[in-house]
């Protein structure tokens, strides 16, 4: 999508300045994975680990953005389209700014993830899988939300009644039900050392 007749003013700060001054590259780690399948804890969980190093970090999720700027937004596949479509056109900017974006979304659809991916540069979009199989979410359903979907009260529920493409190729996967968090957490840090994206501790 492009504005007719915007013309873009030219930074005489660039992204590598930013990232000089932050210490580390501008990158998103995108998880996605079924509601419950715990992208929003290990998310925060990374977050505080790379915060302890001093990185600029932020996370996003449902709470700071389906209430937000979203919050227009349903869960029909139209509406989640446009929900990661804003998520990945605003966490671009964040990326630009030279900040390690966190963000936490079911983000069922591949082609929708593809897209960010494509807009933000492979080298900068790190796909991270909370696979957690479906029978164990609604075994640890939080939010009771699983519940109503399976009494037909919420309709469209991702798992249920609406479908999640899991990835073909993430960066990296993470059975939630068999390695503890903490492990889950090292992995990412680690794998974000190997690409360079993060200086070593
Ligand atoms: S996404 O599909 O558009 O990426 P998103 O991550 O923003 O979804 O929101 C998912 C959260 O919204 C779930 O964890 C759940 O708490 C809540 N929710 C409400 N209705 C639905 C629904 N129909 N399908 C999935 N999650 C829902």
């Amino acid at each position: 999508m492009n504005s007719p007749h915007v013309v873009r003013h030219k930074s005489l700060v660039e992204r590598e300045d930013r990232e000089k001054l932050h210490g580390h590259k501008g990158a998103v780690l995108w998880f996605t994975g079924l509601s419950a399948s715990g992208k929003s804890t290990l998310s925060h969980m990374v977050e505080k680990r790379l915060y302890v190093m001093g990185a600029s970090t932020y996370v996003f999720d449902g709470d700071n953005v389906r209430h937000g700027l979203c919050g227009d937004l349903g869960f029909s596949e139209k509406d989640r389209v446009e929900n990661i479509r804003r998520i990945g056109e605003m966490v671009r900017l964040f990326v630009d700014a030279g900040i390690i974006a966190l963000t936490a979304f079911i983000s069922p659809f591949r082609a929708d993830r593809q897209n960010v991916k494509t807009r933000m540069g492979d080298d900068r979009f790190v796909e991270i899988f909370v696979d957690c199989p479906l029978e164990t979410c609604i075994a640890r359903d939080p939010k009771g939300i699983y519940a109503r979907a399976l009494r037909g009260e919420i309709k469209d529920f991702t798992g249920i009644s609406s479908p999640y493409e899991p990835p073909e190729n993430a960066d990296i996967v993470i059975r939630s039900d068999r390695e503890s968090f903490d492990e889950a957490v090292s992995k990412i840090l680690e794998f974000l050392k190997q690409k360079n994206l993060i200086f070593q501790e």
